[in-house]
């Protein structure tokens, strides 16, 4: 495994890295889910199906290199790392739903209503996202302070203030304005709060002070929504092959996106900005953040 705090400036450094936390992670969540046989087993069949299907386990990721980056081990945030992941993967499930986006492809796989049933996919997403919270209130190498402060981190960036109340504004868009104003307010609580959270979650557990939570969360917040923005374009630009879902789905649904409001160009530069801005937030802390700076590049760079 790559060294705690080691640069990982190149392409093929940051391959490297995210492919070994990401096994960290994915041994981890399999030691969390329940057996798929364990009943009932087409409920645990499905969250197993959703969990396990490719996702890039950015989220978590995030939480590692933040923790590794304040001092703290990879072994103390792997639990927190794994609820981040399975909140995530709730959401996804919710998302594809035919009540919201009504999507038939995810992970280059169908979707849990798809590949099992409405009520299976609706029941998935609520046991993934209580098993998050039983997984960080039951974890051992915690204290308890960093359990609460944890589970606090998750709760607000995913309730009706975070994550759920920006897939609401994002269902009921279209009658409102289209404007910066209403697409930003969206993209902030559907994406930028969980991934600010993601990096908070990392620093809380590995320690961090007051000015390194301060720099980690300006961090997170400017690659969540820069992630967001990424995400439009590439529902313009990317295929379906690259993404593992459909593209194109975000004019078809008139869904207000970045790059549907300022254009594909603008859209790409403000990304761009907030990728600067993410790495100038990291300033204090040298060459040692060089895992995060390279992901925050990676946001606007990938493919997928
Ligand atoms: C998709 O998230 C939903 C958004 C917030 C845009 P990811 O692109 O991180 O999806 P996975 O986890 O890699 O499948
Ligand atoms: C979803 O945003 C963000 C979530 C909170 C799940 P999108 O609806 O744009 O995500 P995709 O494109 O379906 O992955
Ligand atoms: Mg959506
Ligand atoms: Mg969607
Ligand atoms: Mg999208």
């Amino acid at each position: 495994m790559t060294a705690p705090g080691t640069t990982v400036s190149d392409r093929d450094g940051l391959a490297s890295f995210l492919s070994e936390r990401r096994r960290v992670v994915e041994d981890a969540l399999d030691a969390l889910l329940p057996a798929s046989d364990v009943p009932p087993a087409r409920l645990h069949e499905a969250m197993r199906y959703c969990v396990f299907s490719g996702g890039k386990r950015l989220r978590p990721i995030l939480a590692l290199a933040a923790c590794e980056l304040v001092g703290g081990t990879v072994e103390a945030a792997t639990v927190p790392a794994c609820a981040l992941e399975l909140v995530h993967t709730y959401s996804l499930i919710h998302d594809d739903l035919p009540a919201m986006d009504d999507d038939d492809l995810r992970r280059g796989r169908p979707t849990c209503h798809r590949a099992f049933d409405e009520a299976t996919a609706i029941l998935a997403g609520d046991a993934l996202l209580t098993l998050a919270f039983e997984a960080v209130a039951g974890a051992e190498t915690l204290a308890p302070d960093v359990r609460a402060a944890v589970m606090l981190e998750l709760a607000r960036a995913n309730g009706s203030l975070g994550m759920t109340g920006g897939q609401a504004a994002d269902i009921e868009a279209g009658a409102g304005a289209a404007d910066i104003g209403a697409v930003t307010f969206i993209h902030v609580r559907k994406t930028a709060l969980p991934l600010r959270a993601a990096v908070r979650t990392g620093a809380l557990v590995g320690g961090a002070d007051e000015t390194e939570l301060e720099a980690l969360s300006a961090y997170g917040e400017a690659i969540g929504l820069a992630f967001q923005i990424a995400d439009d374009l590439l529902d313009v630009t990317g295929t379906e092959e690259e993404m593992g879902k459909a593209v194109g789905k975000d004019v078809d649904k008139g869904k207000l996106t970045y790059p549907g409001v300022v254009g594909q160009q603008a859209a790409e530069a403000r990304a761009a900005e907030l990728v600067q801005q993410a790495l100038a937030s990291l300033d204090g802390f040298g060459k040692r953040a060089g895992s995060l700076l390279d992901i925050a590049r990676y946001v606007v760079e990938r493919r997928n």
